[in-house]
């Protein structure tokens, strides 16, 4: 069904930020930290926006799928954490590439990439597409408050993404939204109207990270038992998974439960803590560039987070 993967690619911004610095500034330690969510370091950004991660990603997927970006159908960026809420990174990164092509934003917080991969699928099948390039982009240290332990020890900045063409190794989906849920909560800017009389809220995350827990664990194991059946397929057919990159724990419980082999599910968690949008496409091209990734196997994808939301699809490399 509908489409298959040219090629990958990612980008992080070249600063590393240790546990080590983390306690300097926060009530923390490395071993906490490596306990309780399996980050070492994460990338932060010191002048680049997500703009200039998705555009850095996008060269380095369209070298990889091996075509031009005067080819390309359609751009669809995912993020929560634009510089700019107009232009769109997606318009942004057409614009530096040199494509012509509709693009567009959207949002899902964490599960962000798939379901901009599934929207690409949609047009695709459609016919009103070909190629199209999909990112998951985000700056996300903008929206950390620095002086909380329980969130800015988790999280990164970074991009990635894929170029899909027409094929047929999409073998099932599923997309989940809980909501209106303040479980995971980022206010944005209230703005400076006179007459607004509404309360404003800090821009930053705010995580209940034991509720958010429960949430990932439950949806990442039936999201991926769905796909499988959907497709036809048994659990002990996935060859790779790649999960978005939330917690080492998560990972641990979700290929017990499941009964997947642990080593079949791709981490580099310990590098760039969790990158919400940009975490599963990091981690695709990753594990592509890796050469661990061979033609015809099968991947399943998933992810969870913010909204509530959730994501998952299963694929034919
Ligand atoms: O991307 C969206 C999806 N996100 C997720 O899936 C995240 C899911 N949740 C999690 O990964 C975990 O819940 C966290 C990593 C966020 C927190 O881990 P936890 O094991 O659930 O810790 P907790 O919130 O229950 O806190 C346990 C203790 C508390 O102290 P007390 O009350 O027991 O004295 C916290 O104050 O750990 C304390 N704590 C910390 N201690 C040292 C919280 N953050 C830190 C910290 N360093 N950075």
């Amino acid at each position: 069904m509908a489409i298959k993967f040219l090629g990958t690619g990612f980008y992080v911004p070249e600063r590393a930020v240790t546990n080590d610095e983390l306690s300097e500034m926060v009530d923390t330690s490395d071993e906490w930290i490596m306990q309780r969510v399996g980050v070492s370091r994460r990338r932060v950004s010191t002048y680049e926006t997500a703009s200039d991660f998705a555009f850095y990603a996008a060269k380095s997927a369209l070298e990889s799928a091996n075509i031009n970006a005067e080819d390309l159908d359609l751009i669809i960026a995912a993020t929560i954490s634009s510089d700019t809420v107009c232009p769109t990174v997606a318009g942004t990164v057409q614009s530096r590439i040199g494509a012509k092509c509709p693009a567009f934003d959207i949002n899902s917080a964490c599960s962000g990439f798939l379901f901009a991969l599934d929207t690409a699928v949609s047009f695709i099948t459609r016919g009103t597409a070909k190629n199209v390039l999909v990112i998951g982009a985000e700056r996300l240290s903008k929206l950390i408050d620095w002086t909380d332990r329980s969130t800015c020890v988790i999280f990164g900045d970074g991009a990635g993404a894929a170029v899909v063409t027409s094929g047929d190794g999409y073998l099932a989906s599923t997309l989940y939204t809980s909501g209106g849920n303040q479980v995971i909560e980022i206010p944005a800017y209230v703005g400076a109207s006179p007459f607004y009389k509404g309360e404003e809220k800090k821009p930053f995350v705010f995580m209940d990270g034991q509720e958010t827990f429960k949430f990932a664990v439950s949806k990442i194991v039936n999201d991926i038992k769905y796909v499988t059946e959907k497709a036809g397929l048994s659990l002990s057919d996935i060859d790779h998974v790649v999960t978005h990159q939330a917690n080492i724990r998560i990972i641990d419980y979700a290929s017990k439960r499941l009964g997947i082999p642990r080593e079949k599910f791709f981490v580099d968690i310990e590098k760039y803590g969790n990158t919400s949008a940009a975490s599963v496409p990091i981690a695709l091209a990753e594990l592509n560039s890796s050469g661990l990734l061979k033609r015809g196997e099968t991947v399943v994808l998933s992810a969870f987070g913010g909204g509530l939301s959730s994501a998952a699809c299963i694929i034919k490399w």
